[in-house]
């Protein structure tokens, strides 16, 4: 058996389309959902996200601000930026790009954002309202997931679900998640101990470490629904995931290639928690893309 490649861009693509005609209708009433990404320093992979980021932004309609400080920045100037833009009606989500320099203190950044404008979802308060099944801010990579797995028919429901990373930005909202939509889920991580025992058992596996062919073939139940999320470089420099994907495409069920499987995404549900956050800031229905 060949697994179904699970297009990422197209299914972007898709729900772009339809953020797009909410911005539109939204704009008619003279609102324009506005994002301010904010980037210290110099890392060129955070330069390359947050320019996709503010671009898709416009691309779409929105207003969008990137706000740029140098290395050197203290955590006292980033927080009063954060302030200022708490109160900025024109800025309805507010995202600080990660990681920052070791001066700052991510957590007290995350904590400083108002939880209304929080469109990342890493707040505490974001984080303990997805806890409780609340409707909130979802974190845009284990969000975009969720709704590739909609689209291709997977209901988590019953099914054992296997999480392979415990990052704050991916693996643990991704079980939570998941485990909302009563799957059963586990957690593996680098001290997990015979991680194939594991991973072999899943229905659905999800890899979110950052390391090359992380997950091979061996580690796969047939027919399983395997996601990448992971984005490396291989020996000739070219963008690949966490999993051996020519291996595990021969026993998959469905599998998310990289590039164009979830990194398309993320930045699609950075635009629609956008979209939602103005809309709840105007106390506007949001009549559509439930999820
Ligand atoms: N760094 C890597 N991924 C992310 C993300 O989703 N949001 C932010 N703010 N920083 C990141």
């Amino acid at each position: 058996m060949s697994a179904k490649i699970i297009d990422g861009t197209s299914i972007a693509q898709e729900v772009r389309q339809e953020i797009a005609e909410e911005v539109k209708k939204l704009r008619d009433q003279n609102i324009v959902p506005g994002l301010a990404v904010i980037l210290v320093g110099n890392n060129q992979a955070s330069r390359r996200y947050v320019t996709m980021k503010t671009k898709a932004c416009k691309d779409l309609g929105m207003h969008s601000v990137l706000i740029e400080f140098p290395e050197e920045l203290t955590q006292e100037e980033l927080l009063l930026k954060i302030e200022e833009l708490n109160h900025d009606d024109a800025i309805h989500g507010i995202l600080v790009q990660l990681p920052l320099p070791s001066q700052i203190d991510e957590i007290a950044v995350i904590d400083a954002i108002s939880p209304e404008k929080d469109v990342d979802g890493f707040h505490p308060i974001n984080i303990g309202k997805m806890m409780t099944g609340q409707d909130t801010f979802y974190p845009c990579t284990p969000y975009g997931v969720m709704v590739m797995l909609e689209k291709i028919g997977f209901n988590p429901e019953g099914k054992h679900a296997v999480i392979v990373g415990r990052s704050n930005i991916v693996g643990k909202p991704q079980g939570q998640l998941l485990l909302n939509q009563n799957a059963t889920v586990t957690y593996c991580h680098s001290k997990t101990q015979d991680l194939e025992a594991f991973t072999k058992n899943a229905d659905l596996l999800v890899v979110a470490v950052g390391k090359r062919n992380v997950i091979r073939r061996e580690h796969v139940k047939p027919g399983a629904v395997v996601i990448d999320v992971g984005m490396n470089t291989d020996d000739n420099g070219k963008l690949c995931g966490d999993v051996d994907f020519e291996g595990v495409k021969e026993i998959a069920s469905y599998i998310t290639p990289v590039p164009k499987g979830v990194g398309p995404m993320t930045i699609t549900m950075l635009l629609f928690n956008t979209l939602k956050s103005a809309k709840n800031i105007y106390s506007l229905k949001l009549d559509t893309l439930t999820c």
